[in-house]
């Protein structure tokens, strides 16, 4: 800042004699004008006045830093753009980051806290993996990071958790924040699709990458519940700590039975307390149809919350996509001036709560296991004992008959267990296909919710 000038950036403001004169503007630093900058630029071009009366001070956009300044950008003004992403960062208020990925994400923000600047980013993978190196920088520096687009786009889901439920224990979030992989999922249910065929679809839409492995390995739905899960239970979780199994294993066989047998197949991100610590997750599970999340279509996202006090609560909306991402940056962006303008910060970090992150083994969820077996009596009896050994309960089975190799009549076992731990049902489905009746064992799926 430059010295002795009074500006909105000086927090409170003193009475400096210019009360009643025009506010100051603000400074915004866009930083990446892709998918999602191109529409932040938009919004700032287009809602200047009004956000301007929301804020108290105007919002002017004073440079977007892109890698290809000779790219022509529809709407945003040439001269804004500028390949010098440090030096546009040193002279912003607010630095909106929205290029992605580590680095020079992560440079880029830290200079700018460095700066003096709140900055306001999208990026979920930084943040899962480094965080609270953000966060530090911006306390030590006294400013604002802001980040509702990194989890499930348009959807106003970090500021419920973070502000609106800080005065409540939330037990449990199960989400689907992953938009690519419900779509290909729901065209796989509906449109009787493979998984590559839905994959390729989703691709042309432009819902995936040509490189599709972030979305379907499920990594992007893990940084996700990483952020999601140090916000609701007020500590760090280390994206290392979040077990993730991606879509790739889910057949068409797979989604035709959870179909028969009154089930969606859903991509999910969960994260819950229990009393021995938390646990946090990303996998496909069987959803029953009459649980709000197997509703959710397309490409949309939902989060389903379960807090103390408050009971359960639902978000639902758009997760991606240029202008909805936009809506939430923008939002933040109104946060942190705000703050600028009226003198102190947005929530902090809180991560005071020193819980153990639980091993994926010790999750306790129910199943349905699959497999096919010889058709002669008391091959059932087996397979029951087998459960019964490793402590695993059974809540329903349902057999069909179907031709095996030859003459042979070979029946098709789907059976619904009780909860188990991931380790218990792991040891049960080896015993099982060690049995001499049991043909193969076509798929084993978690079953979340009644
Ligand atoms: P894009 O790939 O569409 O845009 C990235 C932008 O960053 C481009 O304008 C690119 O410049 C610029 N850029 C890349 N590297 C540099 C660099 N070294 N210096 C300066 N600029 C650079 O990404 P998205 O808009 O899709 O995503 C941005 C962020 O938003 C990511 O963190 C993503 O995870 C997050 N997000 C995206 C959503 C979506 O629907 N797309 C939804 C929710 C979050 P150039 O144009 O010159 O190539
Ligand atoms: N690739 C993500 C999705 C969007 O498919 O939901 C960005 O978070």
């Amino acid at each position: 800042m430059e010295g002795g000038e009074v500006t909105a950036v000086d927090g409170v403001r003193p009475d400096d004699g210019t009360r009643g004169a025009a506010p100051t503007p603000l400074r915004v630093a866009l930083l990446g004008c892709g998918v999602v900058g191109s529409q932040v630029a938009r919004l700032l071009r287009e809602q200047h006045d009004d956000l301007a009366a929301r804020v108290g001070a105007p919002l002017d956009l004073v440079g977007i830093a892109v890698r290809d300044v000779d790219v022509p950008r529809e709407g945003v003004d040439p001269a804004l753009l500028t390949t010098d992403a440090e030096g546009l960062v040193a002279r912003a208020d607010i630095v909106v980051e929205v290029i992605g990925g580590l680095e020079p994400a992560r440079s880029l923000l830290l200079r700018a806290i460095g700066c003096g600047a709140s900055v306001v980013t999208a990026n979920k993978a930084l943040l899962a993996e480094d965080g609270p190196t953000l966060y530090a920088a911006a306390d030590a520096a006294g400013v604002d990071v802001y980040f509702e687009a990194a989890v499930a786009g348009a959807i106003p889901i970090v500021r419920p958790v973070r502000e609106s439920l800080a005065g409540d224990r939330v037990r449990r979030i199960v989400g689907i924040v992953n938009g690519t992989t419900n779509y290909v999922l729901d065209q796989m249910a509906t449109e009787r699709l493979d998984l590559d065929a839905a994959v390729a679809q989703a691709q042309a839409l432009g819902y995936a990458e040509a490189d599709p492995t972030a979305d379907v390995e499920g990594y992007d739905a893990a940084a996700k519940a990483a952020i999601l899960a140090s916000l609701a239970f007020h500590m760090r979780v280390p994206l290392e700590d979040v077990h993730r199994e991606g879509i790739t294993a889910i057949t068409a066989e797979d989604v035709t039975w959870a179909a028969s047998t009154g089930h969606v197949v859903k991509l999910l991100a969960i994260a819950e307390r229990t009393d021995d610590g938390v646990s946090v997750r990303v996998h496909p599970a069987l959803v029953p149809t009459t649980h709000p999340l197997s509703g959710v279509r397309g490409a949309f996202n939902a989060v389903f919350v379960e807090a103390e006090s408050a009971g359960e609560l639902m978000f639902y909306g758009r997760g991606a996509g240029g202008a909805p991402t936009a809506s939430a940056v923008l939002g933040d962006v109104v946060s942190a001036a705000r703050n600028r303008v009226l003198g102190g910060r947005g929530p902090v970090e809180s991560s005071y709560a020193d819980l153990p992150v639980l091993p994926a083994s010790a999750a306790l969820t129910r199943y349905q296991v699959r497999i096919d077996v010889v058709d002669r009596p008391g091959v059932l009896a087996q397979v029951a004992a087998a459960l019964a050994d490793h402590g695993v309960s059974i809540e329903a089975v349902r057999q069909s008959l179907a031709a095996g190799p030859g003459d042979a009549e070979v029946a098709h076992l789907v059976m619904t267990t009780h909860s188990a731990t991931d380790a218990a049902l792991a040891a049960t489905v080896e015993a099982v296909a060690g049995l001499d009746a049991v043909l193969a064992v076509r798929s084993v799926l978690r079953v979340e919710g009644n």
